[in-house]
């Protein structure tokens, strides 16, 4: 059905208060975005002519997150939904089609779902469509109250009588309305009632009253219109995404070891016969390509994982890891670092800033930071890369099919070339040509008989500095 969605509101000038914290709500995240990024998300899906978000507590932050076409309304004070919505529609020309609205702390609400709401409205040529839940406990919400000729009203939790507060079936704060007869009810809002505001649900009765009309959609999945006003209903609400959002994948493919202990942000991108094990995050913008095995116990911020690589308890933070490549266990890679096909940064390694080439090595207890290794190189146990001079930092480069030694420290700036070796235990603090075998340690002396002289058998007689 063809329908021309005029603006999408979000509501987001409200306080929050009950998250007691210093962001303000609608700025609190799960699945790694925030809830109006998630909002916005859904809302940019519709691609409405405006998309108009109302800010009012914390109006700086809130508008400085707004992204794609979402553009910020003031809301002085906050006077009520209804009041909300008409200051949002006063700050556009007059409008022609549907104007969906809202909440902004319900994060679970898609994209779909909307549109569903937009189609049934149009298809009702109806004033108001409003998004309604059946729900366990329907205290704090308002209650849609229906007669045989449809749905008569919505009355707010705290102007319900007994009867009515029984009602199962509530408000969501989601609606389609058509423009004008919105307009016009904001109009003919008025604030009697225990809040003294201005509510958007009143629209329901003036519609009803001027001969309108008016549907109530009941939502296929009531989870998806669940809002967020404490800590408890965020974590509630993260753990429901991160269940949507892992089935996705395993829809997909992915295979997960344990899903309870797997979180993977919304923006994440895993290929079909991945697999994630145990207690793994995965976040932001990372890709996990075929075939790969990440986790357990792994965290993993804006990676690319390459085909077949595997990543085993380790930490990993803007780093690129190359197909075949094997990461951990233990091991830290930073921002910038680049492990080439079938590259290895072993136990505990740590690598920042750094290409390791394509069959090159790092097994063990490293930290490379700052360098270029070539391809087919060993990086011995214990080895670092100095690359700070308490100061400024310094670049390595070791080529193609080098052997450093174990326990190395490659002082920066320095360069090992082509097939060079190193000697264990060397301090490399110059350059190495190809082919050139460092040795760069004080030679070894051996002191005879000296355990003997130094340090006598119990009993013995001492020397007069025998004692330690
Ligand atoms: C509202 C509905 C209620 C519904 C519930 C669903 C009204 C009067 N009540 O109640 O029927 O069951 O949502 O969650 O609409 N806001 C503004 N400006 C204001 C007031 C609120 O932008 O002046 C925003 C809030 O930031 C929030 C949203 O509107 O995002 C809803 O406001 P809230 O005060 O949470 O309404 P509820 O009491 O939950
Ligand atoms: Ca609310």
């Amino acid at each position: 059905m063809p329908s021309r969605v005029a603006a999408v509101i979000v509501l987001a000038a409200g306080e929050g208060s009950r998250m007691k914290s210093a962001t303000p709500k609608v700025l609190h995240s799960l699945g790694g975005q925030t809830m109006l990024a998630h909002v916005l998300a859904s809302a940019e899906a519709l691609d409405p002519e405006h998309l108009l978000v109302v800010v009012g507590h914390a109006r700086e932050q809130v508008t400085a997150a707004l992204t794609g076409r979402a553009r910020a309304v003031v809301q002085e004070s906050q006077d009520g939904t209804g009041h909300a919505v008409r200051v949002a529609l006063e700050s556009v020309g007059p409008l022609e089609g549907t104007v969906v609205v809202v909440p902004g702390d319900a994060p679970l609400l898609t994209a779909r779902t909307l549109q569903n709401l937009v189609d049934a409205h149009t298809a009702a040529t109806a004033a108001t469509t409003l998004l309604t839940a059946r729900v366990e406990d329907p205290t704090g919400y308002g209650r849609v109250v229906r007669d045989r000729h449809g749905v008569e009203k919505v009355v707010e939790d705290k102007d319900a009588d007994a009867a009515t507060l029984l009602i199962d079936e509530v408000a969501t704060s989601v609606y389609a309305f058509a423009a004008e007869p919105l307009r016009a009810a904001l109009g003919g809002l008025k604030p009697d009632n225990a809040q003294g505001e201005l509510y958007l649900t009143d629209v329901v009765a003036l519609h009803r009253e001027a001969g309108l009309v008016v549907v109530a959609e009941v939502a296929a999945d009531a989870d998806e219109t669940r809002g967020i006003n404490d800590r408890v209903q965020l974590a509630e609400l993260a753990r429901l995404l991160r269940d949507r959002i892992v089935t996705r994948h395993q829809r997909a493919g992915v295979a997960f070891l344990d899903p309870q202990t797997a979180w993977v942000d919304a923006g994440v991108v895993l290929e079909p016969d991945v697999t994630i094990a145990q207690n793994t995050q995965l976040h932001g913008l990372t890709l996990v390509r075929r075939g790969a095995v990440v986790g357990p116990d792994s965290t993993l911020t804006d990676c690319e994982v390459g085909e077949d690589a595997t990543v085993l308890r380790s930490v990993c933070t803007s780093a690129l890891i190359g197909a075949r490549a094997a990461v951990g266990p233990f091991t830290f890679l930073r921002p910038g670092t680049v492990l080439g096909v079938g590259a290895k940064a072993g136990a505990y390694v740590e690598v920042k800033n750094a290409q390791v080439g394509d069959g090159s090595k790092v097994p063990h207890l490293s930290y490379v930071g700052d360098a270029t290794i070539g391809a087919r190189s060993n990086i011995g146990a214990g080895t670092i890369v100095v690359n700070y001079d308490g100061r400024d930092k310094h670049r390595t480069s070791v080529g193609d099919d080098v052997r450093v030694g174990s326990n190395n420290s490659l002082v920066a700036p320095v360069t090992v070339g082509d097939g060079a070796y190193t000697a264990a235990g060397s301090a490399i603090t110059s350059d190495v040509p190809a082919g050139a075998l460092a040795v760069a340690r004080q030679k070894q002396r051996n002191i005879e008989g000296w355990v003997a002289r130094k340090r006598p058998a119990p009993g013995e007689k001492q020397g007069s500095h025998g004692q330690p």
